[in-house]
């Protein structure tokens, strides 16, 4: 094995090839893309590239896989094997964690929350295989009778991003794995050594060889190739609305089931009837966890103009005590951007609100003294206002833009300018605001008097240009699911 800078109790789960059919290779043509430290900027270790040509065998034996797997296991056995799964994840969450915060940057708290939200996906979709129900409807025809089978879809492409690492792997696979799917994962540039110490755990639980499939590649047409193939009956992408849409419009070519999670840019109201240090607690969940690199993240802060000062104040404070640093160092409370292009986006939106009459009341600059690392300190910003690019377009890192608003329409009429719907969130003590406001404001998940939203039995997922279908929860299994009806006819000859 190459020189991986982490010491881990069990180093071999570093794993510096693809998976393929059970076997760990190298790719034919020996191309590889670097992997960074983005604490630093340096090279951790170069990972092999599979071409378009690995993902067509891949693809292949995935079928086989699929057909194999989904006709001689029972529900029963493969919620076990998820268990089994599940249990090694947690097992080894010290190195995965150890692992995932080497390549993401997040702080080993947050790595390690992270790899038990991921297991918690394995966990519950192990429970859900087995309460994977079809119906049995009246018939309108005499001595007729309908029901219905609930089906794998078959060999399911799946890109994920590097932003969760190993909880976007285990929200889609795991699904996949209850109904009796195979997959084949491109697992993003940026974090694959997470992506493939996941595969080998779950090798290790029993998975079949030819269900799992994990080629990293620098290749962008691979991703095309998983969204055109035939053979691929099911898409699921984690990632930005423009190459969502572009992968959407390609797997229309074969009419492939797709899963498509993309941007946001989620509204964070504090009404004045808020508990204002509640609301500050809020706000630095969700717009801080992982430096702002969630696509849940608040994206405006809209914050009734009477507790306006008061809010911002608060969250100044909490702000001011942020520390930064390299993810793995025990003293950091908030990792690097995930690269170079990260801190020139919220530099430019930065400079942008600026130039617009935004006033930076902490941060707004890159930090000094951590050369080489893709830093940007965590901002707040007072004044903001609609043309600026914050209000449409979403930062991704950890600026907090905020602007103010008169009443409740005005606060929903803000929030629901966007052509995005992912998450929402807002904070007020009145019940029957609580109840008007989740209705009518335009987006898939809302957080009332809270910014964590996210779990495995809650629902993910957007509307509009944030994406279709549904995550986690009872719905997720079904996006690998395809209902066929049966009508039995003349049933008394
Ligand atoms: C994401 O940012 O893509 C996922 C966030 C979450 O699951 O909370």
């Amino acid at each position: 094995m190459a020189s991986f800078p982490l010491s881990l109790r069990r180093p071999d789960l570093v794993e510096i090839r693809g998976l393929i059919n059970g076997e760990w290779i190298h790719p034919g043509d020996g191309e590889s893309f670097p992997v960074y430290d983005p604490s630093n900027g340096r090279t951790i270790q170069n990972c092999p590239s599979f071409n378009i040509g690995d993902f067509r065998r891949a693809i292949d034996l995935a079928q086989a896989g699929f057909e194999d797997f989904s006709r001689s296991t029972t529900a029963k056995e493969r919620g076990a094997l998820l268990r089994r799964w599940n249990d090694l994840v947690l097992e080894h969450e010290e190195d995965l964690a150890r692992i995932l915060s080497l390549e993401n940057g997040k702080t080993l708290t947050e790595a390690t929350g992270e790899v038990r939200y991921a297991a918690s996906f394995i966990s519950w979709f192990a429970e859900e295989a087995t309460r994977s129900y079809g119906d049995q409807i009246p018939s309108s025809y005499k001595n007729a009778m309908v029901i219905t089978l609930k089906e794998p879809v078959g060999v399911c492409g799946i890109i994920t991003p590097w932003n969760f690492p190993a909880a976007m792997i285990t929200r889609k696979i795991a699904p996949a794995f209850a109904t009796g799917c195979s997959v084949v994962i491109k697992p993003p540039r940026e974090t694959p050594f997470t992506a493939l110490a996941l595969a080998k755990l779950a090798l290790e639980a029993g998975i079949p060889p030819g269900t799992i499939h994990v080629l990293p590649t620098k290749v962008h047409k691979a991703a095309e190739e998983l969204a055109t193939n035939p053979k691929v009956k099911k898409l699921s992408f984690t990632g930005s609305t423009r190459v969502g849409k572009h992968l959407t419009q390609l797997a229309a070519g074969t009419m492939k089931k797709v899963s498509m999670e993309l941007g946001g840019n989620a509204a964070f109201i504090v009404f004045e009837d808020a508990d204002i240090d509640l609301a500050v607690e809020g706000a630095l969940i969700c717009k801080f966890r992982s430096s702002g690199q969630t696509c849940v993240c608040a994206n405006r802060l809209l914050v009734h103009r009477d507790v306006a000062d008061d809010f911002t104040e608060k969250l100044i404070q909490r702000v001011k005590a942020m520390r930064l640093g390299p993810g793995l160092d025990s003293k950091t409370t908030h990792g690097p951007l995930v690269n170079a292009g990260a801190v020139a986006k919220i530099k430019e939106h930065v400079e942008d609100a600026v130039s617009k009459g935004g006033v930076v009341k902490v941060g707004g600059k890159v930090p000094e003294g951590l050369d080489g690392g893709f830093f940007y300190e965590p901002t707040v910003i007072s004044n903001a206002t609609a043309d600026m690019m914050v209000a449409y377009d979403e930062t991704f890192g950890p600026l907090a833009p905020v602007f103010t608003f008169g009443d409740e329409d005005e606060a929903i009429s803000m929030a629901n300018d966007t052509e995005f719907g992912l998450a929402g969130y807002f904070f007020s003590a009145n019940v029957g605001r609580v109840m008007r406001v989740a209705q009518r404001l335009q987006c898939g998940m809302i957080g009332v008097n809270t910014g964590l939203i996210s779990a495995a039995e809650s629902p993910f997922g957007g509307i509009n240009e944030s994406g279709v279908g549904r995550e986690g929860s009872k719905y997720g299994l079904s996006e690998y699911q395809n209902i066929k009806t049966v009508t039995l006819g003349n049933l008394d000859k």
